[in-house]
């Protein structure tokens, strides 16, 4: 169909194949955000101790950051002539975010999140690579997302390595 957007890149009719490649990505990063803010809820919720506080407020403010990931994401699948999908397309994948068995059990909370920032890295990254060229103002906004995901990474790589400093992880 022509619908006269011929001069218009990434949101030409030539370029609709390619549109629908960088969607299904940014769907998979739409769900992987929406995951994420169900499991720091979790997560900055339910340790129990005095070291786990640190843990549970750095989570806890982390949670409005991927909401609003997700929103962005949400926002481009839309401005891509993409629907975004509802629960029911959902699959779960962060399985070392689960609860652990002990509350106290922080080095646990740690790794998951370490884990999920790093699928999440690698995710964006493949964004990038894909948009290059195609898509600047989709990879625009990837880019400025990774850079959050790599400072949540570092962020949590230091609580990590004072538990590894004392042997407990
Ligand atoms: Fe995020
Ligand atoms: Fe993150």
């Amino acid at each position: 169909m022509e619908t006269g957007r011929g001069a218009e890149g990434i949101l030409s009719d030539e370029m609709a194949s390619k549109r629908e490649e960088i969607v299904g990505l940014l769907k998979q990063a739409y769900f992987a955000e929406l995951e994420t803010v169900i499991n720091y809820v979790t997560n900055s919720t339910n340790p129990d101790g005095v070291r786990a506080q640190e843990i549970k407020e750095a989570l806890e403010e982390d949670v409005q950051e991927e909401l609003g990931h997700a929103q962005q994401f949400a926002a481009r699948i839309k401005e891509l002539y993409g629907v975004v999908p509802g629960s029911t397309d959902f699959k779960a994948e962060q399985t070392l975010l689960q609860p652990p068995e002990h509350q106290t059990d922080v080095v646990h909370v740690i790794k998951g999140v370490i884990d999920a920032e790093t699928k999440a890295i690698e995710l964006y990254q493949q964004l990038v690579e894909t948009t290059e060229e195609a898509d600047p103002v989709t990879q625009d906004m990837v880019i400025a997302i990774l850079r959050d995901e790599q400072g949540h990474r570092r962020l949590f790589e230091g609580f990590l390595r004072e538990y590894e400093a004392e042997g407990l992880a």
